[in-house]
């Protein structure tokens, strides 16, 4: 099928080079040159496994084709929308600036019979505002929400859990369901769950899903705080309730709480759509959950502080991590960049060093020191803080090296993610969220 992909960001860009993985035609659009000048060569703008080899993939075989001018949608049968809709400046609610400037700039390109899917994430309802400026070039307008996770970002693409169509009512929208369910073939012949539903609903499924994972992390969170008072061991706690197939363990992981460009403003977005609707108090847990998580951070820089006795003033604290997560490069509300910051603010010298995301941590706080080799970064520092899990710090380096880098020996492991016994063993204070 012929396809178009407005939006090449983290989304749209897997989005468009997994489709043309799969034999579609794509073309993506942006409005920013330098990205796709350099999707267009096959390169990733940005950290995503396994994407560079789709890319390549795609554009060698001719299916794959990146631009800047919106024309080149015209012809397509099916238009994603993949922009962001980032927290407003101002407020809790969702910037809609970019969906709404996708679907005008799309308008005069769109024939009777295409249909537009929107994947963006969106306020419910935001999709039955936009419909009838759709419907009168005679096109379908769709949502289709993305669950892609950033580092799985490809795998979730191109084998879903389940896929999301919301339509609207009536014969056309039943026939946008028929060729999503065409261009996702792969999936939907290997029996992915495939749901059909009205527009709000699917709107709904993508935030109300994000609200439950962030509401699952603060839930662990908050459980640490009671075992920090208390003596209890928070990753044990996880592992036996996890053990319970109705609570699962995944998404339990306590530490310095969830960040990045989805769960943060997701959850706020909600809430402030929520008030409008006059709901508010239907989800007034979610202030909560977002307070939660934020404590955490504070948590962190707090024990920096209690285990250099106060004295934290030019004292060398490095941070193993900058990404909000491993496997990739995206420092959007990192928890990790947030302690840096603050350990900064009160006078630390603070190295950071991540495999990834040291080019956009730098972007955005140029005055912070970052150090690309992991070892280099670790050198004399009198504290050192694990705020993101890459497996370099996790898997790949013993206590007994790091001992022979620094000059302190307090481990604070934000992310629950070290041997605490082999550290302790060899000779570290080690401090874990929500450990004893
Ligand atoms: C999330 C959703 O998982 C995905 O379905 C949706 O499409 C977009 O938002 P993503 O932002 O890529 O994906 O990251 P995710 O893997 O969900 O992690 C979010 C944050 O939660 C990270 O900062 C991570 O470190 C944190 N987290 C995750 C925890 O603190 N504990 C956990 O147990 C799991």
């Amino acid at each position: 099928m012929r396809l178009s992909v407005i939006g090449c960001g983290y989304l749209g860009a897997v989005h468009a080079a997994a489709m043309a993985s799969i034999g579609h035609e794509v073309v993506g659009i942006d409005v920013d040159e330098n990205k796709i000048a350099s999707l267009s060569k096959g390169e990733a703008p940005f950290f995503e496994p396994g994407l560079p080899e789709i890319l390549a993939e795609g554009i060698a075989s001719g299916r794959l084709r990146f631009t800047t001018d919106m024309s080149e949608a015209r012809g397509a049968q099916i238009h994603f929308v993949g922009v962001g809709t980032p927290q407003q400046r101002d407020g809790y609610a969702a910037d809609l600036t970019y969906v709404n400037a996708a679907i005008d700039g799309l308008l005069p390109y769109l024939a009777a019979g295409d249909v537009v899917a929107g994947k963006s994430t969106v306020p419910v309802g935001t999709a039955a505002g936009l419909a009838p400026r759709v419907a009168e070039t005679g096109a379908t307008l769709v949502w289709n929400p993305e669950f892609l996770r950033e580092g799985w970002a490809v795998q979730d693409t191109v084998d879903p859990d389940r896929l999301v169509v919301g339509i609207p009512a009536g014969d056309a929208g039943e026939e946008a369901a028929d060729l999503l369910r065409e261009v996702y073939h792969p999936s939907v012949a290997k029996g992915t769950p495939f749901i059909v539903t009205d527009l709000a609903t699917a709107e709904l499924v993508k935030v109300s899903a994000n609200a439950f994972l962030a509401t699952k992390i603060s839930f662990i969170n908050a459980m640490a705080e009671i075992a920090e008072v208390t003596g209890a061991d928070v990753t044990t706690l996880a592992d036996a309730i996890g053990h319970d197939v109705r609570i699962g363990r995944r998404f339990l992981g306590a530490g310095i709480g969830f960040g990045g460009g989805c769960l943060p403003k997701d959850i706020r977005a909600f809430s402030a759509r929520a008030e409008e609707l006059g709901r508010g108090e239907s989800v007034a847990f979610l202030r909560e959950i977002d307070a939660i998580n934020l404590r955490r951070r504070d948590r962190a820089v707090d024990l920096a502080v209690a285990a250099l006795d106060g004295q934290v003033f030019e004292k060398k604290i490095t941070l193993l991590g900058a990404a909000f997560k491993p496997h990739s490069d995206d420092i959007r509300d990192s928890p990790a960049l947030d302690v840096a910051v603050r350990l900064r603010g009160l006078g630390a010298s603070v190295t950071v060093t991540d495999p990834a995301a040291i080019e956009n941590a730098r972007r955005v706080h140029p005055q912070l020191t970052y150090v690309t080799d992991r070892d280099e970064a670790l050198a004399d520092a009198d504290v050192v803080i694990v705020v993101t899990e890459w497996d370099e710090y996790r898997r790949q380096m013993s206590p007994e090296h790091v001992s022979s880098l620094t000059t302190g020996r307090i481990v604070i492991d934000g992310r629950n993610c070290l041997d605490a016994a082999a550290w302790r063993a060899a000779g570290w204070t080690y401090f874990g969220m929500g450990r004893p």
